[in-house]
């Protein structure tokens, strides 16, 4: 990451929004902000109090608002009770949006599919009434494992509407990843489809979920509801799979939203942490929402008549708060795109705003810089040569933008005319935490900006203090908010040393290293744990190391990023073997090998880039791996630091080849 850093630091630019942009913005200009900013520091329970009145439907109203006597397991508006599926579709039967566009699905075939807000209403009641029919209700858990989809939405929507607590699997992970979710979160329902369409191939979904259930502990699942995307052939139990088409038919419109308690869990997303097996992030129902919904309406600075399109998939956080969630509680238009952005050729995206008069575009710097690189490539399939005039803001997440990427996307593709709103988030903190607000806050290529209102961070050293200004620390969030992560589904433990570790004051600690500059802004200066983003997705180097060791012919693993002009990292893995070391063919096909391993035992998304193979790994006296010197090797670069900690300085020579 040290170029990128670098770049960070030396850029000045400063863009403040134009008075277009202020003009009747939801935050319009920074004494709005800072205003909202100084209510919540008055009055934190007020300024709450005030938020979850005027952004949320409740059937029972609240009387309590942040309860802290358990913490770190903190507890907002307890006593109150809503429904989360009711405050994103049935509030817009009634208040004019019923027969406005919700979803706009484009295939990755090019074929486009809409539902207004009434027919997305009726479909989630009919799958809901359908899923209650095979008598699952709330507090059951279901596995969600959808293509990008109006099916997927609706499914999302179906169980909050019931209360049942979802937990969505990413389609790029592997059976044996989809298997370990399955058991962790005790699962009784799958959702699934029979294949997905990416890139003009169908990718099989329903025999990954079968080959999972076959694994122990996967006999807990009771039905698998199939949704006939593809049209592929699919093996099938008679008792236990049911076709979504079969199951929705005949069954009524309406379904009564059953009312949860405001922390009843809403769903566990699984995400990667910087030791063994990833972590389930338990969050609550009226909390989340109202932070997904409130920060879709100050960030993206929502209008009536926007067409929304975040390019995420639902399997991560992003596709939960700002497409299944927050928007939809907001009213927007979306885009819910099937396919990837360099298919059929690498103009898709723009050919998409283009064609969908798409106003506001959220997206990851990787696929900015693999755009990039695209259209120096064929100049066909620059943005320039498409219409963009209906873009209005555009956005960032997932991983640092680095300046360079973030002047291109703002000159080509904002045409100089659309803020950026760089959000840093989270999947434990569940909607954006650090973000310009575009009719406000002046930009920094390359930096999140300022927390946002009632949102209190800081960066601190390892006693909890403050570090003064332009120097690194530890990113923290010093006070709870609505949409934190409740706790580790199932390990409480883990809950409280990963998040809330005892010097730190009680500060939330978000893993992230980070400074300040003289005006207050944050740049996020990367990971303090192994967590690699390849592509803006977070994997654990942890999880990677332990799926090598378990192949037959590895002794020991170590895995580090180097920092990828595209991706942002790429995965390199250092292999000590219990065999002598190939090299040449040998090695290669070791290497392939490996690779298709970790996709097996992982999936696709987490194989290594670059293998090394070696007859040991650095480590320290104690035994411990030097992961920051593989590091340096990995980048091609000299080792110069100092190595007299290294049992065997030597070590360091052997990783020559690179497979
Ligand atoms: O390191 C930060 C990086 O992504 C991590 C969170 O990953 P995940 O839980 O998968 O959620 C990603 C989508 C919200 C953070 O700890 N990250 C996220 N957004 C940014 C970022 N790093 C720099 N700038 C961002 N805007």
């Amino acid at each position: 990451m040290s170029s990128t850093i670098d770049s960070i630091l030396v850029e000045h630019r400063v863009f403040s929004p134009s008075a277009k942009a202020v003009a009747g913005a939801t935050v319009a200009g920074m004494e709005s902000y800072k205003a909202l900013c100084a209510e919540a520091e008055q009055d934190f329970n007020g300024f709450w109090t005030r938020m979850a009145n005027e952004h949320l439907v409740w059937r029972k109203p609240f009387t309590k608002v942040l309860d802290e006597s358990e913490a770190p397991f903190y507890t907002w508006f307890d006593d109150g009770e809503l429904n989360v599926s009711e405050n994103c579709l049935d509030v817009h039967l009634t208040n004019g949006n019923a027969d406005k566009t919700a979803l706009i699905f484009e295939a990755d075939d090019g074929s486009v599919d809409k539902v207004t807000y009434r027919q997305l209403h009726a479909r989630v009641c009919r799958i809901a009434n359908g899923i209650k029919s095979l008598g699952y209700k709330k507090g059951d858990r279901a596995i969600i494992y959808l293509p990008m989809s109006i099916e997927a939405i609706a499914c999302m929507q179906a169980c909050a509407r019931l209360g049942v607590i979802h937990s969505v699997v990413f389609g790029g992970f592997s059976a044996k990843s989809l298997h370990q979710r399955i058991v962790d979160v005790g699962a009784k329902l799958v959702i699934t489809a029979d294949a997905q369409l990416r890139g003009g191939r169908a990718i099989a979904l329903k025999s990954a979920v079968d080959e999972a259930l076959a694994d122990e502990g996967g006999d807990i699942v009771q039905h698998v509801i199939v949704y006939k995307r593809a049209g592929s052939e699919v093996n099938w139990s008679g008792s236990r799979d049911v076709w979504l088409h079969e199951l929705e038919d005949g069954q009524p419109d309406s379904c009564e939203a059953v009312a949860v308690e405001a922390e009843h869990p809403l769903f566990i997303l699984y995400t990667s942490g910087s030791t063994g097996k990833p972590k389930g992030v338990q969050h609550a129902s009226a909390g989340y929402l109202l932070w997904a919904s409130l920060t879709t309406k100050w960030v993206f600075d929502v209008r009536p008549d926007d067409i929304f399109w975040c390019t995420a998939d639902v399997g991560w956080v992003t596709g939960h708060s700002y497409i299944a969630y927050g928007t939809l509680a907001a009213g927007l238009t979306q885009i819910i795109f099937e396919g990837i952005p360099t298919y059929p050729h690498a103009g898709r995206f723009w050919e998409m705003i283009q064609r969908h008069k798409v106003s506001i575009f959220y997206t990851a710097p990787t696929a900015i810089r693999s755009l990039i690189k695209a259209a120096q490539a064929d100049p066909d399939t620059h943005p320039q040569r498409y219409d963009l005039s209906s873009l209005r803001l555009l956005g960032s997440v997932g991983e640092p933008i680095n300046p360079e990427a973030w002047i291109w996307y703002y000159q080509n593709v904002g045409q100089g005319r659309c803020p950026i709103v760089d959000t840093w988030w989270q999947t434990e903190t569940g909607g954006h935490i650090l973000s310009p607000l575009p009719g406000a806050t002046p930009l920094k290529p390359g930096s999140c900006t300022l927390p946002l209102p009632g949102i209190i961070t800081g960066v601190v050293d390892e006693a909890g203090n403050d570090v003064p200004q332009g120097r690194g620390g530890f990113l923290v969030i010093k006070r709870p908010w609505p949409a934190m992560i409740r706790t580790v589904w199932g390990d409480e433990e883990r809950y409280k040393s990963s998040y809330f570790p005892t010097d730190l004051k009680g500060y939330y600690l978000a893993g992230d290293n980070a400074q300040r500059d003289a005006d207050g802004y944050y740049w996020i200066m990367g990971r303090t744990d192994d967590v690699l983003s390849v592509s803006g997705h977070r994997l654990g180097g942890t999880e990677i190391e332990s799926a090598l060791v378990a192949h037959e012919k590895v002794a020991e693993a170590a895995v580090v990023g180097r920092p990828d002009a595209t991706t942002g990292e790429a995965i390199v893995a250092f292999i000590m073997l219990k065999d002598p070391v190939p090299d040449g063919v040998q090695a290669d096909a070791l290497a392939k090998e490996l690779r298709d391993w970790v996709a097996k035992e992982v999936g696709a998304i987490a194989k290594p880039r670059d293998i090394r193979f070696g007859n040991n790994l650095p480590k320290t006296r104690s035994g411990k791996i030097l992961r920051r010197l593989l590091r340096v090797v990995a980048e091609g670069k000299e080792v110069t630091q100092d190595v007299s900690t290294l049992e065997n300085p030597d070590v360091l020579k052997q990783f020559t080849g690179v497979y």
